[in-house]
């Protein structure tokens, strides 16, 4: 049962970027240049600071956490060119699976409550497991895949930060020879 379930809308949009000025023939590669270099993805620890400074900011969203007994629930709070941010709950038990961000870096960090963090380190490290309580965050370049999951007793509330802006997900089984890639979902499916 979802409980008040918010619409999921952009609180904070930044102003869409204005069109390009025309430019003459023979100038297309460098304007597409300056184009990349401009939504150039933000870094991992940028992101760390976006989420640890929303997070200090409780009044920008606490009002609008909700949670969800059927799932994490969850609501994008900027949407923006370069980078998103998202809140979400988690109610005991409520996990994400294995999953990576589809080329996008990102961070979190919990607000309230605590959360556990599964990701395999190198060969001889196998699955590690980490403990992310409040007032800690993570954060991860294009390539991490891990698993977060609410082991706690009671609810938990992040923030997460994503660049460029989350295009797919990409889910993983944990099997005995390593992850294997099980399914994919875009932005229709969040
Ligand atoms: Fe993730």
């Amino acid at each position: 049962m979802s409980l008040n379930l918010a619409p999921d809308e952009p609180a904070a949009a930044r102003a869409p970027a204005a069109a390009p000025t025309p430019t003459p023939a023979g100038t297309a590669r460098a304007t597409a240049t300056v184009t990349e270099e401009t939504r150039a993805p933000l870094t991992p620890s940028a992101l760390r600071t976006v989420v640890r400074e929303l997070a200090e900011q409780p009044d920008q969203w606490i009002h609008l956490v909700r949670l969800s007994t059927e799932e994490r629930w969850y609501r994008r709070l900027v949407a923006d060119d370069d980078h998103e941010v998202w809140l979400i709950s988690w109610l005991p038990g409520q996990s994400t699976g294995f999953h990576d961000h589809g080329g996008s870096r990102g961070a979190f960090t919990v607000a309230l409550g605590e959360l556990e963090e599964l990701s395999l380190g190198g060969p001889e490290q196998g699955l590690l497991i980490r403990r992310v309580p409040a007032g800690t965050a993570r954060a991860f370049g294009p390539e991490y895949v891990h698993d977060v999951r609410n082991t706690a007793s009671g609810p938990a509330v992040t923030l997460h930060a994503y660049s460029p802006p989350l295009g797919s997900m990409a889910h993983y089984d944990l099997r005995a020879g390593g992850l294997v890639r099980t399914s994919e979902e875009g932005p229709e499916q969040w």
